[in-house]
């Protein structure tokens, strides 16, 4: 973990939005920021597992879509999305991290956002090169229990298996099996990749260098959080 000085004053009253490739770390710097801003910590991927591991209607509907690497279709994510963030947990701002990730999700956001009452969102578009994604998520690991994140290669918990804040067992995610990876990749590229250049004209996209380890690029995206707070 990144020391990074006093602990920012709590909340940042708008949505921080975590844009990149499957595997550029963006679920491990959402983490680390909500923790560090006291604010929620919303994922999408997360949201969605939970219902596959619960069985409900939409988690049926969700588990051959994921396994496949294809996206679930915007309406399900929206109901899912709108419901959590009018809970009053997230009044003081909170972390996006896989959502959006197509053109009609973010629109839909930006209406649901000023509805609510929040400023404008702060995207960080993580970057990274093709090979650290395949070895990040073919080396990643989740706690079942918590969902931190680890990586036998490069992030490895201080025992095998087991998660170091809560003793949880370390899983493999199903999608994370190097067939799916590339559909997940070319799902990225055809739907989610636009919304680069969608967030870049209404002037809220940062750009963040998620090559180096990961202390470093929470580094980075400290300073551009007090920059721009
Ligand atoms: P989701 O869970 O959102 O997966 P993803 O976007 O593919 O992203 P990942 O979670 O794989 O990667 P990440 O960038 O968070 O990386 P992480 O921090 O874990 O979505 C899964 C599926 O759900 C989708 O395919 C879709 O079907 C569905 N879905 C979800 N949201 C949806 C939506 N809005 N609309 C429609 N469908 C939706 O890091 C990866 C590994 O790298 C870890 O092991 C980590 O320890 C390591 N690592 C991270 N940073 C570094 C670093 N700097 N150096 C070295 N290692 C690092």
């Amino acid at each position: 973990m990144a020391s990074l000085g006093p602990t920012p004053a709590a909340g940042l009253k708008r949505a921080v939005i975590f844009l990149g490739p499957p595997g550029a770390g963006k679920g491990t710097q959402a983490q680390e920021v909500a923790r560090l801003y006291r604010i929620p910590h919303l994922s999408t991927g997360d949201m969605l597992r939970d219902h596959v591991a619960r069985g409900t209607p939409l988690g049926l509907l969700a588990k051959p879509i994921m396994e496949r690497g294809e996206l679930v279709p915007d309406e399900i994510v929206l109901g899912m999305v709108e419901e959590r963030i009018s809970q009053p947990d997230c009044a003081n701002g909170f972390v996006f991290d896989g959502f959006p990730r197509t053109l009609p999700q973010a629109e839909k956001l930006n209406e649901m956002l000023r509805r609510l009452g929040f400023n404008r969102p702060l995207v960080l578009y993580i970057v990274v090169d093709y090979d650290q994604v395949l070895k990040r998520l073919t080396g990643r690991r989740m706690c079942k229990v918590g969902g931190e994140i680890y990586n036998i290669y490069d992030r490895p918990p201080k025992v095998p298996g087991r998660c170091d804040n809560d003793g949880g067992e370390l899983i493999q995610r199903p999608d994370d099996r190097e067939e799916v990876i590339q559909e997940r990749l070319v799902a990225y590229e055809r739907q989610t990749k636009p919304l680069v250049d969608y967030y870049r004209s209404q002037g809220v996209l940062e750009t963040v260098d998620g090559r180096p380890d990961v202390d470093a690029v929470t580094h980075s995206i400290m300073g551009i959080l007090r920059r721009v707070q």
